[in-house]
């Protein structure tokens, strides 16, 4: 991925218009801090570049590729093999064990998941602290929980890792553990890392910052 591109795009939530983006581009190594208060649309920005939210307008190219036109299985497709996504409520499997919600984006592909990608699951797990990798998810704390969630979202080496507010449930010194993770994972990967986020520890040791208001368009690039 060279870099993603925003054309024009507007989201509105029925008369509220969330998003005005005339302009946008985010290069393959940015490690990008979206910041701004709660409802300036921080969330929506993140759903929209990896086509989870669709757009009232405008257009999203991933490089040469339109991801905003693409069908539900195109998407789908696209986000499996690009994008490493933490999302704000973690959407992790109840019932499943730490290790089982890491490898639950790769099980749909395989009869039988490959050796190293479950070493490669227990050394990430390993590396976000988290040492019980057989335990239920249902009996973690919400911290460890969100280090699962970031765990999973990097099972694949994606492209671009979307996460958003990956520190929020997190003390400072785990905080700071995760976003020295978070980075040294994007650059190991050679990965964008674009984060929504209102944690001053992780927006410091971020290379640029896009500060969204409501009812205030972005122009911004990136490289
Ligand atoms: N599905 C939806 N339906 C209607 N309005 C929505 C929807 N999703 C978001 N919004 C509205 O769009 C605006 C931006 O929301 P968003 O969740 O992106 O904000 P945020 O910056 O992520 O906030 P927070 O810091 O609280 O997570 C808010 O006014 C919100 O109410
Ligand atoms: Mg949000």
């Amino acid at each position: 991925m060279k870099k993603i591109t925003l054309k024009n795009v507007r989201v509105r939530f029925k008369e509220h218009v969330a998003l005005d983006i005339p302009a946008l581009e985010i290069g393959s190594r940015v490690k990008l801090a979206v910041m701004g208060e709660s409802g300036s649309g921080k969330s929506t920005l993140l759903n929209i570049l990896c086509a989870l939210e669709e757009i009232n307008c405008g257009m999203i190219f991933w490089n040469n590729t339109r991801i905003d036109t693409l069908n539900q299985m195109q998407k789908d497709k696209f986000r499996y093999d690009k994008v490493g996504l933490v999302m704000q409520d973690f959407y992790l499997y109840s019932g499943l064990s730490a290790l089982q919600n890491v490898l639950l984006p790769v099980k749909f592909h395989y009869l039988k998941i490959p050796k190293p990608l479950v070493f490669r699951a227990v050394d990430l797990l390993k590396r976000l602290n988290i040492t019980q990798y057989s335990k239920n998810i249902d009996t973690m704390s919400r911290g460890e929980k969100q280090r699962v969630a970031i765990a999973r979202a990097l099972i694949n080496s994606p492209q671009v890792i979307i996460a958003d507010e990956p520190t929020a449930s997190l003390d400072t010194q785990n905080s700071l553990h995760v976003t020295k993770l978070l980075l040294s994972l994007a650059d190991e990967m050679g990965s964008a890392l674009i984060c929504a986020t209102h944690d001053n520890i992780l927006s410091n040791h971020l290379t640029h910052h896009l500060w969204l208001e409501k009812d205030k368009k972005i122009e911004a690039f990136f490289a």
